[in-house]
């Protein structure tokens, strides 16, 4: 993207370029759009003048792709639809409709990330350090409570409860997903099947609730939000089976998350389930003995890396990213909007970050 890009300022607000062809692909009117979101998350967190804003704020600014409210405005037609021309979306109530979803998902997000690097003890995200590691637990689960309330609050000025359900049961899936991913810590033998569940649950459901309301508050309209939701979902779990990749590829300077932190926390995920098939030392391991620090997790990823494993589970993500795409396939929707989605369901498993 080159400098003098009109979509430069969304751009420099998210930290993952591979999402440049969808923002150039999206026009005007999801760069209006995205920056009407950024306003709106900043001003719905500097209302908090104490030191609990502070930390939002932090995990605000760091960035982050903002792919969630990206789905929500693509769902929503906004992008490259030629009809949009005549009225934009962006300053009608529609769009006003959007902002407040776009800004609800990413808040919720944000809360998850909090309240996540809680549960993983993480120490870095969005390559800075994590508000729990900076300023403890406490202050961390707080942070995350503060940012998931504010979420449904964004949803509620929809005036859609139809809205506000979607969300929520996200939400739910959300928390469910996190659940077990504790109670199954340390099983190396975990199924297949289990852990695309898991993703499904912690992940993929935001990812289609972000489509269902772009599709409930946007141009394609109720009738469109199974088909579009589907899409969010199956994109979901292939982005969730790429971090997992990610974990064990690092570089954290490219991720701007620490390498191993899934390993060294017990969660066991598709590249070591798969690895453990074809490394007998690697299925004979005992995790929770041999992982006791981030250098050890960092051995592990190396030996995961040297078996295939990584290639067979981007192969397994990219089954996912086809089946998205065929989600699509009996909707009408302009080229514009078509041509966006495919892009974005591309890039979740082309990213670094
Ligand atoms: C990270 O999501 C959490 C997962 C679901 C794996 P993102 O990779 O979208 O995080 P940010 O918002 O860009 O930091
Ligand atoms: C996704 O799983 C977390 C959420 C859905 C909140 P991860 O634990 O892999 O996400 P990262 O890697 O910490 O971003
Ligand atoms: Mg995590
Ligand atoms: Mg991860």
């Amino acid at each position: 993207m080159s400098a003098t890009s009109p979509y430069g300022a969304v751009a420099a607000a998210t930290s993952a370029t591979q999402l440049g062809p969808v923002l150039e692909a999206g026009g005007r009117e999801l760069a209006r759009l995205l920056a009407r979101t950024e306003e709106r998350l900043a001003e719905v967190i500097g209302s908090y003048g104490e030191t609990l804003a502070g930390y939002a704020a932090g995990t605000l600014a760091a960035g982050g792709k903002r792919l969630r409210p990206i789905l929500v405005f693509v769902c929503g037609g906004a992008a490259c639809d030629p009809g949009a021309e005549d009225e934009p979306l962006c300053d009608t109530p529609a769009g006003t409709a959007l902002v407040h979803a776009g800004a609800a998902v990413e808040l919720l997000h944000m809360a998850t990330l909090v309240h996540d690097d809680v549960l993983d003890r993480a120490s870095l995200r969005r390559g800075r350090p994590t508000v729990f590691s900076s300023a403890g637990r406490p202050a961390a689960t707080a942070t995350g409570d503060l940012l998931f309330s504010r979420a449904f609050a964004e949803l509620v000025a929809t005036n859609d409860v139809d809205a506000v359900r979607v969300l929520s049961s996200a939400s739910s899936a959300l928390a469910r997903g996190e659940l077990m991913q504790r109670s199954d810590a340390w099983r190396a033998d975990v199924s297949p099947d289990r852990y695309l569940e898991r993703c499904e649950l912690k992940t993929a459901r935001l990812f289609e609730a972000a489509c269902r309301l772009g599709a409930l508050l946007g141009r394609p309209g109720r009738s469109a939000t199974d088909a579009l939701g589907a899409f969010g979902a199956r994109i979901g779990v292939a982005f969730q089976i790429f971090d997992d990749v990610l974990d064990v590829a690092g570089p954290a300077e490219r991720t701007g998350k620490r390498r191993g932190t899934d390993l060294l926390d017990g969660t066991v995920t598709l590249p070591l389930i798969l690895a453990r098939r074809r490394d007998r030392d690697l299925r004979d391991l005992d995790l929770r003995e041999v992982v006791t620090d981030p250098a050890q997790a960092e051995a592990v990823c190396d030996r995961i890396a040297l078996t295939g494993a990584l290639g067979e589970a981007r192969r397994e993500a990219l089954h996912h990213v086809a089946q998205a795409k065929a989600a699509l396939s009996d909707l009408e929707l302009p080229a514009g909007p078509r041509g966006a989605l495919d892009l974005v369901a591309d890039g979740v498993v082309e990213r670094y970050s």
